[in-house]
């Protein structure tokens, strides 16, 4: 039986490529997001390869989660480099029994091993406080769009480092095909 145990995390490497497209694809029900990942890939400017990572057991790829770079930009027009997390992925037949939560778990970990300071993410908030996310709006840090004030949240990965960072959360374009 699968359980969190047998799970091993891992970055992303080029083989995995076609099985993370069947995962995002089944988990939401659409190729949206399998697309969105493809092209991410491909911009060199936000992808980071060892933020594109895997949840796999018995070498089948059963999750998936990508970090890309993003800018909160603030009133003065000065740019602070953040991560995106989105998307994230399990396949139905596996969520619930906390793949989803190693994912993130690894992918913060491994975000400040990078060097990142920070992570904003737009989901459910009872899922994300979990890992210490809060609002953005705890930092004046504002959404493109239009967005319920719980679901918009961020993570310092360094202490204080979203201090100073009140401005507007610019999305690699590729986010604006979805
Ligand atoms: C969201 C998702 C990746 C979580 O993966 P998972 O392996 O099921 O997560 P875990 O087992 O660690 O945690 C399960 C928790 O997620 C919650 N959950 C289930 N579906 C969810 C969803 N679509 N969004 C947020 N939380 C969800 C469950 O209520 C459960 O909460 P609990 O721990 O308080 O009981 C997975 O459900 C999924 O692929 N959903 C479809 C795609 C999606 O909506 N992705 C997120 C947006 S990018």
């Amino acid at each position: 039986m699968l359980t969190k145990e047998t799970i091993i995390i891992r970055q992303e490497t080029q083989n995995d490529y076609k099985f993370v497209f069947e995962v995002n694809n089944l988990a939401f029900k659409q190729t949206n997001e399998a697309k969105l990942v493809e092209a991410l890939r491909t911009n060199t400017n936000v992808f980071v390869p060892q933020l594109s990572i895997v949840a796999t057991s018995n070498n089948n790829i059963v999750g998936h989660i990508l970090f890309t770079k993003i800018k909160i930009k603030t009133h003065e027009n000065f740019e602070h480099e953040s991560l995106a997390l989105a998307p994230m992925a399990v396949l139905p037949k596996h969520q619930g029994i906390g793949i989803g939560s190693k994912l993130v778990m690894y992918g913060l970990h491994e975000a400040k091993n990078v060097g990142f300071k920070s992570v904003i993410v737009l989901g459910h908030s009872n899922y994300y406080s979990k890992f210490g996310f809060k609002p953005a709006s705890l930092w004046n840090i504002k959404a493109p769009f239009e967005v319920p004030d719980s679901a918009f949240m961020a993570i310092e990965l360094q202490n204080n480092s979203l201090k100073n960072c009140s401005g507007k959360v610019v999305y690699p374009n590729e986010f604006n095909e979805v």
